[in-house]
């Protein structure tokens, strides 16, 4: 199955888009693009975070991308969205991890922050790597879920493995 990534940028991550989305496609990915479609020096993150983050959250993407000046502003938004799980990494070891251990299903990147081979790299960590399944990653998810769901009624004892 090709998997389905859905990108978005502001201003700040708008050139950057541009590139991650006509590589993505080179690399065999299906790109649901959800704007910005022009640069617009006065659009608002947010905007196009919680477009990302409803259609990974929807299914309607496996993955999202969501790109700012600094990530930051995109991280907040998406991680208000039930179902989404977004990391700032600008690190590759984040990027696979996040997704392995967390089980991340968007990656926020900060386009003021990293170049372009940079985030190509960070792009392919992220989309490559898959969940563990082990058995404290899922535990560790499922006190993330109950906490989404419930709030801080739903935080659950600490572990003592890494
Ligand atoms: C826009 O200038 C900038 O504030 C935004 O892209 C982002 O960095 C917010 O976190």
């Amino acid at each position: 199955m090709t998997l389905r990534v859905a990108l978005g940028a502001d201003h700040g991550g708008f050139s950057l888009k541009a590139e991650l989305s006509s590589w993505l496609k080179e690399q065999g990915y299906e790109v649901l693009d959800l704007g910005a479609y022009a640069l617009d020096p006065a659009d608002d993150y947010p905007d196009f975070a919680a477009a990302v983050a409803r259609a990974v959250a929807a299914g309607e993407a496996q993955r999202g991308i969501i790109i700012c000046g600094s990530g930051v502003g995109a991280c907040i938004v998406a991680n208000k969205l039930a179902g989404v799980r977004a990391g700032l990494c600008h690190d590759t070891y984040s990027a696979r991890q996040g997704v392995e251990h967390d089980d991340i299903n968007v990656l926020c990147l900060g386009a003021r922050i990293i170049g372009v081979e940079l985030a190509k790299e960070l792009v392919s960590a992220f989309l490559n790597a898959r969940f563990s399944g082990a058995e404290r990653h899922r535990r560790r998810l499922q006190k993330v879920l109950a906490i989404e769901s419930k709030g801080l009624e739903g935080q659950g004892t600490k572990g003592d493995e890494s």
